[in-house]
């Protein structure tokens, strides 16, 4: 059964580590990241943007998908279904297939229409027992064409979204998502301060986890960092095995054509990614 991220994000902001939510992209995803989050007992976030949900043919498909590899796969740790950088025409419709959490972006409207709109989401999840994530500022760089230019978060303004009832907060540091430049400045450490004064006990949310150095994360966790979005890392780690595997002629070998065996590699080098951040992270053995 999918559950809402509440109550993981909770323990984990109280326990100071964070829990890892991992993009999908089709079954193959979804079963690598599921397994290595029940071999490390571990809760785990399944994030679906816009363009991954229509890729694989709309939310109701990938609202059932989950729940039944769930069952199938005997997955007995948490695990939320989360729409990641939802509009708000697309947040309601994860909340009508079935997802678990659901994410409102309106960091790029003016702050007015922001809070209104969180507002009125807040209160359908509530009712219905979905955890939501609401976003102040931006993440810089490209996802799935949400275009963000990166700007620190105002930590007055996340006071004021934080108040308005939602399970999650993520707010600008200074992270990007995809790759991060030569020249970044790092995370700013003094806005994540200012912003885990103003919003207590809310849980915060980092994306752009891709990149992002070890001492850094950590850092990041210890001043309220409870949920870490990863998405790139597990798409090179894909790209890089399969590429290998064709490079050496493996799918030319006998049967190495067929999709389960071509697939096989990147599968498993997801499992590694996922599995270094979970240790990374802390959650493991917190399920
Ligand atoms: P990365 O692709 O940089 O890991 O970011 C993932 C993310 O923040 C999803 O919202």
């Amino acid at each position: 059964m999918l559950v809402s991220a509440e109550e993981m994000l909770k323990k984990a902001k109280a326990g100071h580590y964070a829990v890892g939510q991992f993009n999908i992209n089709n079954l193959e995803w979804t079963k690598s990241i599921l397994l290595t989050a029940q071999e490390m007992k571990s809760p785990v976030i399944l994030g679906v943007s816009e363009g991954a949900g229509k890729y694989m043919t709309g939310f109701k498909t990938v609202a059932a998908m989950v729940d039944a590899m769930v069952d199938s796969l005997g997955i007995t740790v948490p695990v939320a279904l989360h729409l990641d950088h939802g509009t708000y025409d697309g947040s309601k419709a994860c909340i009508e297939a079935g997802f678990s959490s659901i994410m409102f972006d309106g960091s790029s409207l003016p702050i007015e229409e922001n809070v209104e709109k969180t507002k009125e989401l807040v209160a359908i999840c509530k009712e219905k027992g979905i955890s939501i994530e609401a976003e102040v500022g931006s993440i810089g760089g490209e996802e799935d064409g949400v275009i963000g230019a990166g700007e620190c978060a105002d930590p007055e303004e996340c006071e004021r979204v934080a108040n308005l009832g939602v399970t999650m907060l993520a707010a600008g540091i200074g992270n990007i998502h995809g790759a991060y430049p030569e020249n970044w400045a790092g995370l700013s450490f003094e806005t994540l301060d200012a912003i885990q004064q103003k919003t207590g006990d809310m849980p915060l949310v980092l994306h752009g986890g891709t990149g992002i150095p070890d001492d850094m994360i950590k850092k990041a966790i210890s001043l309220g960092v409870s949920k870490i979005n990863v998405n790139t890392e597990c798409q090179w780690a894909f790209q890089k095995a399969t590429r290998e595997y064709i490079m050496a002629g493996k799918d030319l070998e006998g049967k190495g054509f067929d999709p389960r065996k071509l697939l096989a590699p990147g599968a498993e080098a997801i499992r590694e990614t996922v599995k270094e951040k979970i240790l990374l992270f802390g959650s493991d053995g917190k399920a």
